[in-house]
């Protein structure tokens, strides 16, 4: 916890073990390492700096992967120029601007549809409700170079308006997207799509174009 360090004394009667608390960065680093390793023992947690006021919750170092939830669920289609067509489960995806809108979706490199959206530049990010999660489940499960898993799982598809990449039909809302940036970040490629149409079901919009999104069950 960042405060005022200078404030902060170690309380001999909770930690009668610990030697004095010099200020600064070391004592506030030594301090968290003795914390950790009493958390890892299992040990009582304790701010002092505000443990008059405050509950006792106890911390522990976990996985750093994928550490930042909830993370959404969507299927991104996408088009390769020979015209095969493909989706597949995306969870890194997030809004990155509004004006201009765009939107980021993290494709692994070894995925069959990221050279799709390499060499085509545009994919559709589908918002997925929970009636369709068995098709979700298999798009993120099987790839296309083991067979068309569109076509083994029935998946209804329509032209894009304004992109060269399929939207699923049965998807309530689906986001047309030309991708304007790509960072290779760690495992994932994120593609940044500017938003070029967004289709939803007539009942999710209001007279305004607003999207009602309360009413979508997501998964
Ligand atoms: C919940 C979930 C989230 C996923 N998120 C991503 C993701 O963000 N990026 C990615 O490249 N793959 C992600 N995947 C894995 C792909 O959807 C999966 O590897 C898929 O089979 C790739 O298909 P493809 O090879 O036909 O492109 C996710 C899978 C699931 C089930």
């Amino acid at each position: 916890m960042i405060g005022d360090l200078s404030s902060r004394r170690i309380n001999h009667q909770l930690f009668p073990k610990y030697g004095s608390f010099k200020k600064g960065y070391r004592s506030c680093t030594r301090q968290s390492a003795k914390r950790q390793k009493l958390n890892d023992e299992g040990g009582q947690f304790m701010d002092i700096s505000s443990a008059k006021n405050r509950a006792v919750i106890q911390k522990k170092q976990a996985i750093k992967k994928s550490c930042l939830q909830p993370a959404p669920a969507v299927l991104v289609s996408c088009r390769g120029l020979d015209g095969e067509e493909n989706a597949l489960a995306v969870g890194y995806c997030c809004n990155c601007s509004y004006d201009p809108p765009l939107v980021m979706v993290g494709v692994v490199p070894s995925r069959y549809s990221h050279k799709m959206i390499k060499e085509s530049g545009c994919f559709v990010v589908n918002l997925v409700d929970r009636s369709y999660k068995e098709t979700f489940d298999y798009l993120g499960s099987h790839s296309k170079r083991d067979g068309d898993k569109l076509t083994a799982m029935h998946v209804r598809l329509e032209d894009g308006l304004k992109v060269n990449a399929p939207i699923l039909t049965d998807c309530p809302v689906n986001i047309e997207c030309s991708v304007v940036d790509s960072v290779v970040a760690g495992s994932h490629e994120m593609f940044v799509g500017k938003v070029e149409y967004v289709h939803a079901n007539e009942k999710l919009i209001d007279g305004d174009g607003k999207i009602d999104f309360s009413q979508i069950n997501f998964l």
